[in-house]
């Protein structure tokens, strides 16, 4: 089953309401929630009071991506305030303080997530696979939506493909940047099966045609 995250990034925020129960009426799956901290990444973006007025709105399952340093000492709040699942970056911090969120997300009972920014090779990650429930491979650098596909990232996603059918096969597999109806179909056929699409979804004239076809 593939599932679609439309990235809210792209999204109008003074219509935010608007453009988060148009993913639910498109046929979307989760709420793909980027935040940025200006330190991790060269852009800031939206945070728990956001988070805190989304999970009023909408019972879609919203997907914490944090592109911020030392998640450990925020991890919890973002579970508090409304995530179903968070994804902390492998690069934010000392092994140590990543592990530590990791085990913060699972104790509130959410789902936790290992991000891998394109400079990152999927074996990095090998001993986290076993203590999460999604792997997200970053096909663009973070920071920015509308960024063009990073065509090398390709052969990643079937490393942790492999790696998360020997070693957890029940742990999702997300991508992350420049996806559309092209991307999609070649990060499909490379084993994802959780495609996050910011602008393809929020500036496409049919947002149920675009999660369509990002499925198809
Ligand atoms: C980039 C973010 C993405 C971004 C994707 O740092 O993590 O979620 O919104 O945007 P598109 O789909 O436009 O590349
Ligand atoms: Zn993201």
């Amino acid at each position: 089953m593939i599932r679609v995250a439309p990235s809210i990034l792209s999204a109008d925020f003074t219509a935010l309401g608007a453009d988060i129960n148009s993913i639910s009426d498109a046929g979307g799956d989760w709420v793909h929630f980027d935040v940025m901290d200006g330190v991790f990444v060269p852009n800031i973006s939206i945070g728990v009071p956001v988070l805190e007025s989304v999970r009023k709105i909408t019972d879609l399952f919203i997907d914490v991506h944090l592109m911020i340093v030392q998640p450990q000492n925020l991890a919890e709040v973002f579970c508090r305030k409304g995530a179903d699942l968070v994804t902390v970056h492998y690069e934010a911090a000392e092994e140590e303080n990543v592990l530590a969120a990791i085990r913060t997300i699972r104790a509130c009972g959410k789902k936790a997530g290992i991000s891998i920014k394109p400079g990152t090779g999927a074996e990095a990650i090998r001993s986290y696979i076993p203590l999460v429930d999604l792997v997200l491979v970053m096909t663009v650098e973070p920071g920015f939506g509308g960024q063009g596909f990073l065509y090398d990232m390709l052969e990643k996603i079937s490393s942790v493909r492999e790696m998360i059918d020997s070693l957890h096969p029940e742990c999702f597999l997300e991508v992350d940047g420049g996806i559309n109806e092209e991307t999609a179909k070649l990060v499909r056929n490379h084993g994802a099966d959780t495609l996050v699409a910011g602008s393809y979804f929020f500036l496409a004239p049919d947002r149920k045609a675009a999660v369509a076809a990002l499925k198809d």
